[in-house]
């Protein structure tokens, strides 16, 4: 499918922006609000891992208070990927047409999300990125850096898939992309998780968009990266690379893309 060919994208329909949420008891109100403040239209959903800090309390107020607000519950640490399936198949089950990931810790700015909305008219899924020309990472010590561009780097080259931010967690998905995507097998548990859907959607063939985004790092509360989840990537990311690679030695193709919107 080329670039410029708009003709098989539907409307959009609501967006539900799905905010997971692990600890951030001094981060959730605000970012609640100021997604409500840039995108009125949009629904969101706080995916809480039954925070011990009580965040998912604070939800439940904001939710009695805002109709737009909803707010599911689990059980405990599982990890941002399946936070993110069980909030996928709450959005889809309920019809909405644009599924958002965003942190809940003000680095994906809600005030940059218009943008991505615009750009998924004429795409299958939209990635808020920081290594394409005019993204930016505010306040990140260089190690960090180095981490996320290093995997970013890493992924793409194992992997063959064009993206330059391919782990980043600011996206917007149509429906049908996810439709199409395999869901029900996705393993990740960790930020891996962001680049097993990256591979999925360019396999499919699904046209994906990069928008320059500024990151800006958390003020409030702490990072969940950890040694098991840089560790479930590395060895999640060779273990693709090897299989991607058999594949195409193999002469197998991928599943082609997502269908014309329904209507
Ligand atoms: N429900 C749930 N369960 N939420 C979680 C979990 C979990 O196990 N782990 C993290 N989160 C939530 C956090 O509460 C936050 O809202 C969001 O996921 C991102 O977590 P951070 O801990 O703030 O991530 P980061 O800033 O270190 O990492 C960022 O960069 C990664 C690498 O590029 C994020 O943008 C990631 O999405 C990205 O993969
Ligand atoms: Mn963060």
């Amino acid at each position: 499918m080329n670039d410029g060919d708009q003709r098989r994208y539907g409307p959009l329909g609501t967006a539900l922006v799905i905010i997971p949420t692990f600890n951030e008891a001094e981060n959730i109100a605000s970012i609640v609000s100021r997604v409500r403040a840039a995108v009125p239209a949009a629904d969101i959903l706080v995916a809480d891992d039954n925070s011990p800090d009580g965040t998912g309390k604070i939800a439940d107020e904001l939710a009695a208070a805002d109709d737009q607000v909803n707010v599911l519950h689990r059980k405990g640490k599982e990890g941002l990927g399946a936070a993110y399936l069980a909030g996928f198949r709450w959005g889809i089950e309920r019809d909405y047409g644009v599924l958002v990931e965003m942190d809940a810790d003000g680095s994906h700015q809600p005030e940059e999300l218009p943008r991505l909305l615009t750009a998924l008219k004429g795409a299958d899924l939209v990635l808020g990125s920081r290594w394409v020309p005019g993204g930016r990472v505010v306040n990140w010590p260089t190690t960090r850096k180095m981490i996320s561009r290093g995997g970013s780097t890493y992924s793409r080259v194992l992997l063959g898939v064009p993206i330059r931010d391919v782990t980043g967690g600011y996206r917007a998905f149509r429906r049908e992309t996810l439709e199409h995507l395999g869901l029900d097998a996705v393993a990740s548990q960790g930020y891996c998780f962001q680049v097993d859907l990256a591979r999925r959607a360019v396999a499919a063939g699904c046209h994906v968009v990069e928008v320059p985004i500024t990151f800006v790092e958390r003020e409030l509360g702490d990072s969940k990266m950890s040694k098991d989840i840089f560790v479930e990537a590395l060895w999640r990311v060779t273990a693709w690379g090897v299989e991607s690679r058999a594949n195409r030695l193999l002469g197998r193709k991928p599943a082609g893309p997502p269908g014309p919107a329904r209507p």
